[in-house]
């Protein structure tokens, strides 16, 4: 099968296209409804609720002059609760200060609440045959795995992109069933997991089937969840010696050196962190130790917290610590250290 994308989707289209109830709709009261009831909210559990509103208003007017309560009642379920109210608001606006009209342009539609750009274009394309793309999740799939665009699409860079490739590529003499074609292709072809590759009618176009990499678009970028380590050093000094130890392999800092540490998660007490040093067999304990200094870092993927703890007393007579080392305070600096564990011997006075 050849010819243009939109081409090969218009052909495949007629024969699979799913019935529901706002296809083929003109009525742009009726498309909004659908949009937004389906902006967050799967098809399948959208229909009843577009058949109960459409049911109960028929109309823009009808919805105007509806109490909250209702509107609010018949949503009940759906979630994201603002797109009721929203909406809402905007029926009282069209039928008390547009006359009941809709406005038919891009600049008209989303100057009305709770209409934005793909909205508008949905009630553009579907209710005024007017020659816009709608680029929704479903569009960016499609077309991330046609093209191998590599772009994230949780990026503006990749949202633009994809939007602009969509418009590019829309049939404009038939854009409501090319837009409608699209949202059938990626829900029920290109889905998300395992897309039905072998009934696709882009298949022989696809770069991500070509290479067999379905699985990898759409790109997105993690979302940075750092992690946040919380290192508790503790300065041990005996005579004119303190203890230091060497970091383990496979972590930051690898292979540098550091004072006796305990790690937690969270912020933590003094005497928290203590507990945690002797389940280490620091045997810290009935040491008196205060904070004296704190300092964050931030890395790509971790935050890190360093607190620094000295004793009340700063020379105390103790036993080896288990994995340290005894080293001659002048020696500290031929040894290499971590920067946190550096600036903070660089800004103390207790050596
Ligand atoms: N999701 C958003 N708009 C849709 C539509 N018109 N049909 C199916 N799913 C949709």
């Amino acid at each position: 099968m050849a010819g243009s994308f939109a081409n090969q989707l218009l052909r495949w289209y007629p024969e699979h296209a799913r019935e529901l109830p706002w296809v083929g709709e003109k009525d742009p009261y009726r498309v909004w409804l659908s949009e937004i009831i389906l902006q967050q909210t799967r098809v399948e559990q959208g229909l009843n609720y577009y058949l109960r509103f459409i049911d109960t208003f028929p109309d823009v007017q009808s919805l105007a002059t509806a109490p909250e309560t209702l509107v609010m009642k018949l949503w009940e379920g759906l979630g994201y609760y603002s797109r009721a109210r929203n909406m809402h608001a905007t029926a009282k606006l069209i039928a008390h200060d547009l006359n009941g009209v809709f406005p038919d342009t891009l600049e008209g539609l989303t100057a009305l609440k709770g209409i934005g750009p793909y909205t508008a274009r949905a009630i553009l394309s579907y209710a005024f045959h007017k020659p816009y793309a709608v680029a929704d999740g479903n569009v960016f799939r499609i077309l991330s795995r046609v093209y191998g665009i590599a772009t994230p699409v949780n990026t503006p860079a990749g949202k633009s992109e994809l939007e602009q490739l969509a418009q590019k590529l829309v049939d404009k003499s038939q854009s409501h069933v090319y837009n409608q074609a699209m949202m059938d292709l990626g829900a029920t072809i290109c889905k998300p997991r395992n897309p039905v590759c072998q009934l696709c009618p882009l298949a022989n176009r696809c770069h991500a089937k070509k290479q067999g990499v379905q699985d990898a678009f759409p790109v997105k970028t993690a979302k940075a969840a750092r992690r946040r380590r919380y290192f508790h050093f503790f300065i041990v000094r005996s005579k004119s010696d303190v203890f230091i130890q060497q970091r383990p392999a496979g972590d930051i800092w690898q292979q540098l050196w550091q004072f006796p540490v305990v790690e937690t998660g969270s912020a933590s007490t003094l005497s928290q962190v203590l507990q945690l040093a002797s389940a280490k067999a620091y045997g810290l304990q009935d040491l008196k130790f205060n904070r004296v200094d704190m300092q964050k870092q931030i890395l790509t993927h971790q935050e890190l917290h360093c607190s620094f703890y000295v004793l009340d007393k700063p020379v105390v007579k103790t036993k080896k610590l288990p994995g340290c080392i005894q080293v001659r305070i002048e020696k500290l600096n031929q040894y290499a250290f971590p920067g946190a564990i550096r600036s903070f011997l660089k800004r103390n006075t207790y050596f």
